[in-house]
């Protein structure tokens, strides 16, 4: 069986519909493992479900086509929250029993994380614990999934498993979480997530490098920001875009700040990553706004219109990119 890994990879401050591509992706039958790669209880993704809007957090978008899903070695798992997300799937009439593995390496987010930051200020996180988690995996003072000794409650929503022998014979799709801005190496230091949000993290979750086949970058028309730092917002346009384009946080509802399309920011991005394709959404949330701005060489420009816009991005994108344009929260 030929064996592939394709890549989700959000190219700007999370938030940006990874979780609609993914989805969108899995309806090819292309794939039978889908990986996440990062990250933990932080993200938010909203998929329309057969029209029904549904938002998760931990669980790999898979189990709702029925294909099993695998929270790698490089996450951090919430597990109280892990399982109350699958009973809501459940509730929703997914089945997803057999579906979900974790690594058994994977690292837990205790009590102590989460109340540690609970009382973070200056960064602005999701509270989720994720920092002090990842902190202290590094410190070499963590717990992993594997330690604890609650088997039985867990065993009936997920399984540990050895992720090498899932990823090597699957054609795999890893959906990662947050996105470039907010890589602990790549992102804006310090106002940064602590996992690695780039393509390189799939491998570091036991994907081989060889595997990786198509990568696609998510980008939004205009770009958002959760946290402290001063983010655009300057302008009623934008306070416009962070209305009609319903900029509110998926986790913690709180509202996302917006700014212009950065394309210097973009072509980083998408360098790093060394993206095949680019999927661009939301550019019908600047149609309605009528504005068609973005940033340049540290100034702002106007394209005019639409068509401009879109020139202006797949100008900014290395020539092998494939650009895709969505106006739907459903499809790509
Ligand atoms: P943490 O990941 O909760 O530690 O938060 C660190 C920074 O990343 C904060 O600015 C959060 O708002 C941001 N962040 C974390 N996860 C997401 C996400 O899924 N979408 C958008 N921002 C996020
Ligand atoms: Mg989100």
């Amino acid at each position: 069986m030929s064996n592939y890994c394709d890549v989700v990879v959000d190219l700007q401050s999370g938030d940006t519909g990874k979780g609609k591509v993914t989805h969108s992706l899995l309806k090819s039958g292309e794939y039978d493992l889908v990986l996440r790669y990062n990250g933990g209880s932080n993200a938010g993704h909203t998929i329309y479900h057969n029209g029904e809007k549904i938002v998760t957090h931990q669980v790999p978008a898979g189990v709702l086509y029925g294909i099993k899903s695998l929270i790698g070695i490089g996450c951090v798992v919430n597990i109280p929250k892990l399982i109350e997300e699958i009973k809501m799937l459940n509730d929703h009439g997914f089945k997803t029993d057999g579906l979900i593995s974790v690594d058994y390496r994977a690292h837990v987010v205790t009590e102590e994380h989460l109340a540690e930051d609970g009382n973070d200020t200056s960064i602005g996180t999701t509270k989720q614990g994720i920092g002090p988690c990842y902190r202290d995996k590094y410190d070499r003072k963590g717990i992993r999934i594997t330690e604890l000794s609650y088997h039985q409650s867990r065993d009936n929503y997920f399984t540990l498993v050895d992720s090498l022998p899932f990823l090597k014979d699957a054609r795999v799709l890893a959906e990662g979480a947050q996105g470039f801005e907010l890589d602990i190496d790549w992102g804006d230091y310090p106002y940064v997530t602590s996992s690695h949000c780039t393509v390189g993290s799939v491998c570091l979750n036991g994907v081989s490098p060889r595997k990786i086949r198509k990568i696609y970058g998510v980008a939004k028309a205009y770009e958002t920001y959760v946290g402290t730092k001063d983010f655009g917002m300057d302008c009623d346009d934008l306070k416009k875009i962070q209305e009609i384009g319903q900029e509110f946080g998926a986790t913690t509802g709180r509202p996302r700040k917006c700014n212009w399309i950065n394309l210097d920011k973009l072509a980083y991005a998408a360098k790093v990553n060394d993206i095949t394709h680019l999927i661009v959404n939301k550019i019908d949330i600047l149609d309605q706004v009528g504005r068609y701005v973005y940033i340049e060489d540290f100034e702002r420009h106007d394209a005019g219109t639409r068509l401009g816009l879109i020139s202006e991005i797949v100008k900014a994108l290395p020539d092998n990119v494939r650009v895709i344009f969505s106006d739907s929260p459903h499809t790509i």
